[in-house]
């Protein structure tokens, strides 16, 4: 098991003064770039220039998360955009490997997301050949939504299965973390925590930040 990851998503951020909004959370281990297309859900937002400019403006490594349908298509280029993971859902891939293989050769890391009730069986064969495996932990679409308690199960399921295959990866959880819910994501064996409100709603972003890391870490699996 690896530290505990606090990656914000800029979701949640003030869009008019994202410099500023990057700079607030500057302690954090990683930016969550969240990217919806209005059909895999029903929202939209983000794209590779939006990647861009944040990188202008951050030194911390990026993960973009597409909410996107056709991911084998969309995925490289964020890549290429230089985002140090990209994360596509595996319900939006046809072929995960291939994406895989294409993603590492451009030199980033390859996450894989499963929407609430997509089952683990989805992505087990794929344990071998990704980076991160994102469970999200609100139906995707939306900043501010409510924990879903069920999905504890699953994150101690998936910490089950990537030590008995003894894969390198590390569970990223995304949806309603907060001071409340890490303790029992991380006890469960989640160790990359997406925080959007929790962070971006705070009179203190670091202060947040330092909270929700030291209390993953007190429960940490
Ligand atoms: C939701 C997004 C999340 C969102 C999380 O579909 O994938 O990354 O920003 O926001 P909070 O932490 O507020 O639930
Ligand atoms: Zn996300």
């Amino acid at each position: 098991m690896s530290l505990p990851a606090i990656h914000p998503s800029i979701l949640n951020a003030d869009q008019a003064h994202l410099a500023d909004e990057l700079a607030r959370v500057d302690s954090a281990d990683g930016l969550h770039v969240d990217v919806m297309d209005n059909h895999f859900v029903p929202n939209q937002f983000g794209g590779p220039a939006l990647v861009e400019a944040v990188l202008a403006h951050t030194s911390l490594p990026v993960d973009a998360h597409l909410m996107v349908t056709d991911a084998d298509r969309w995925a490289p280029q964020y890549a290429e955009a230089g985002c140090a993971i990209v994360t596509s859902h595996i319900e939006a891939t046809t072929a995960p490997f291939r994406l895989a293989g294409q993603l590492h050769r451009l030199g980033a890391g390859v996450g894989i997301a499963l929407r609430p009730a997509t089952p683990l069986a989805a992505v087990e064969p794929l344990l071998g050949d990704i980076d991160l495996l994102l469970l999200m932990t609100v139906e995707p679409g939306f900043g501010g939504q409510t924990f879903i308690p069920a999905m504890l199960d699953k994150i101690a399921a998936a910490r089950r299965l990537v030590g008995e295959r003894g894969a390198q990866l590390r569970i990223q959880i995304d949806g309603g973390v907060t001071e409340q819910t890490i303790a029992r994501a991380a006890e469960a064996g989640a160790d990359v925590f997406v925080a959007g409100s929790a962070v971006y709603r705070a009179d203190d972003a670091l202060a947040a930040i330092s909270a929700l890391r030291e209390c993953a870490a007190a429960h940490a699996h």
